[in-house]
């Protein structure tokens, strides 16, 4: 499953005119340091064209995408360190759909969601526990639980 969600409206998110560098801080911490190349988007291969998931699905990084990347989970949660002004607004849905994300931050996005449009450089966390019933538990490093 894939694609958009053609009940969600707004603007088409802007993609990129030049060059920028995507740096991925995967589940597992290791960095993966992307050049995104206008000529090449977008990928469509999950979510809004040239978002943070259509470039981790293309280049083989994982990040999870229960609804396939149509706004409709939170799986896809991600942080973004750097470069957030260069990225689309969130719309209504994203960020209802981000209410349900663990460890939600100022700076959270729904990487099916989130498009840099290229104007600087970004980079992007993701979580290492992402809310996903089908998968869970896993990656449950730096997962700390409290007891009283
Ligand atoms: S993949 Fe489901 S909201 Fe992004």
């Amino acid at each position: 499953m894939g694609g958009q969600n053609p009940y969600i409206q707004g603007d088409e998110p802007k993609l990129p005119k030049k060059p920028y560098q995507l740096t991925i801080v995967d589940e597992h911490g290791q960095e993966h340091v992307l050049t995104i190349d206008p000529k090449d988007l977008p990928y469509q291969d999950h979510g809004l064209p040239g978002s943070i998931l259509d470039i981790c699905m293309h280049h083989g990084i994982e990040l999870d995408h229960a609804c396939g990347g149509v706004c409709a989970c939170s799986t896809c949660h991600v942080h973004v360190l750097e470069g957030e002004k260069s990225c689309n607004e969130a719309s209504e849905e994203e960020e209802d759909q981000l209410e349900e994300a663990y460890d939600l931050k100022a700076n959270s996005r729904l990487g099916c969601q989130c498009v840099p449009d290229g104007s600087c450089n970004v980079k992007i966390r993701v979580p290492a526990w992402n809310r996903n019933l089908a998968r869970e538990p896993h990656g449950a490093e730096g997962m700390t639980t409290k007891k009283d």
